[in-house]
């Protein structure tokens, strides 16, 4: 069989690689399809090196845009290609508009469509992602869910059983596949940390960075955070005029974006880990990090009820108040179900032997 696999921005190519391996090491013809939606070789390049992945055999080059252009370009560049290569299936991850654009085109073309990460959900419909969730997940044939619970929001929403499957989470198969050769990065060297002596952030949602109010609240708690436990924030594009523009309390110490097995390096050796990320909730609750998650909701609550995050809303008393006692009383370590290292063979297993879209019922 055929198959397409998408990819686009950053947090997506921890999710494709190890669902092209176990497709490839079952015999299938994999098709690697890189958006483009990021580009920069921080957040681009150094993960196809981390990680070993090969060159994309298809770039579109969309490049940044408003939600409509960027979502527009990709389904443009993505409809012809897809007419081309003629798979019989395609694969998209996450909850990125890459996602939502390669899943619609599909559709519409015919061949099956699975949808890695199926049935999360934040309910906070300002999130772009959770529009990309939702819509992605009404137009899949195969919802691969990381954990009963997103399986039970599809359940829920009147998805069949024959849809769903509990797969595991695929960014903990990456995540396992390169925590020793991460053990080796020099970063904490290199930045003159021990471990279990610092802080890590990472901020980029849109509803923390691009409103300065709200990102000035966060940058006063972190600098309150930081009195007591020194913070490194590798900065995301989206936020780095604008964590310079407000000016960053003593403490912080800005840095790259860094590659993946730096970041990974920074997350196993940090104390607390600070976060509006969605990969890294799930990240520090593998690895027994504890994680305080700068925002009111997540798609993740698993990684509450049985890891190591703890929601802080973006109220800055909270935040350092839930901080301060995460450092003093940290979370004990605990892992979901399933997230084990290998849910791309699971999921591979489900997309080969399901049947051909002529052979299925399709989500209707
Ligand atoms: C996107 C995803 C988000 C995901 C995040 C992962 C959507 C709607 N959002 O957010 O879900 O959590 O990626 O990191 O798909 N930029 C650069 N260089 C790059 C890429 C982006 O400078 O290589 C800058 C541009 O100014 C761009 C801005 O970052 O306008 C935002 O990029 P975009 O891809 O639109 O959204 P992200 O915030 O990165
Ligand atoms: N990550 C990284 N370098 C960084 C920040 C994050 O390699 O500076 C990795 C992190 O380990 C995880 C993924 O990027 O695998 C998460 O991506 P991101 O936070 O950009 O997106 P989200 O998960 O919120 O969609």
């Amino acid at each position: 069989q055929r198959i397409v696999c998408v990819a686009g921005a950053r947090p997506n190519y921890m999710k494709i690689k190890p669902v092209l391996d176990a497709l490839e090491a079952r015999g299938a013809e994999t098709v690697l399809v890189h958006t483009g939606q990021h580009y920069d070789p921080a957040m681009n390049e150094v993960f196809f090196q981390d990680l070993g992945l090969r060159p994309p055999d298809h770039f579109l080059g969309v490049g940044s845009g408003s939600h409509a252009t960027q979502t527009a370009r990709v389904m443009t560049a993505f409809e012809p290609l897809l007419d081309t290569v003629a798979p019989d299936a395609v694969v998209v991850v996450g909850d990125v508009n890459s996602t939502l654009a390669c899943a619609l085109v599909t559709a519409k073309a015919g061949p099956l469509l699975a949808h890695v990460e199926a049935g999360l959900r934040s309910r906070d419909w300002s999130m772009p992602e959770e529009v990309n969730r939702v819509a992605t997940d009404r137009l899949s044939d195969y919802l691969l869910a990381p954990s009963p619970d997103a399986a039970d929001n599809l359940r829920a929403e009147g998805y069949r059983d024959d849809q769903i499957h509990v797969v595991g989470n695929v960014m903990i198969d990456t995540l396992f596949a390169n925590r020793e050769r991460a053990a080796a990065s020099d970063i904490l060297a290199r930045l003159g940390h021990e471990p279990g002596t610092y802080g890590l952030v990472t901020l980029h949602r849109p509803a923390n960075v691009d409103d300065p109010e709200v990102l000035a609240g966060l940058l006063k708690a972190l600098g309150e955070i930081a009195a007591h436990c020194p913070l490194v924030l590798p900065v995301h594009p989206r936020a780095a005029g604008k964590l310079t523009a407000l000016g960053v309390p003593g403490g912080i110490r800005l840095v790259p974006p860094a590659g993946y097995l730096d970041f990974v390096a920074l997350q196993a050796g940090a104390r607390i880990v600070l976060t509006d990320s969605g990969g890294v909730q799930e990240e520090t609750t593998a690895l027994g990090v504890p994680c305080v998650t700068l925002r009111d909701n997540t798609e993740r609550p698993i990684t509450v009820e049985e890891g190591t995050n703890v929601l802080a809303g973006r109220d800055p008393d909270r935040v350092t108040a839930t901080a301060l006692r995460v450092l003093a009383d940290p979370p004990p370590p605990r892992r979901p179900e399933l997230w084990d290292g290998r849910a791309g063979e699971r999921i591979a297993r489900v997309i080969l032997e399901g049947g051909t879209a002529a052979g299925r019922p399709r989500p209707t």
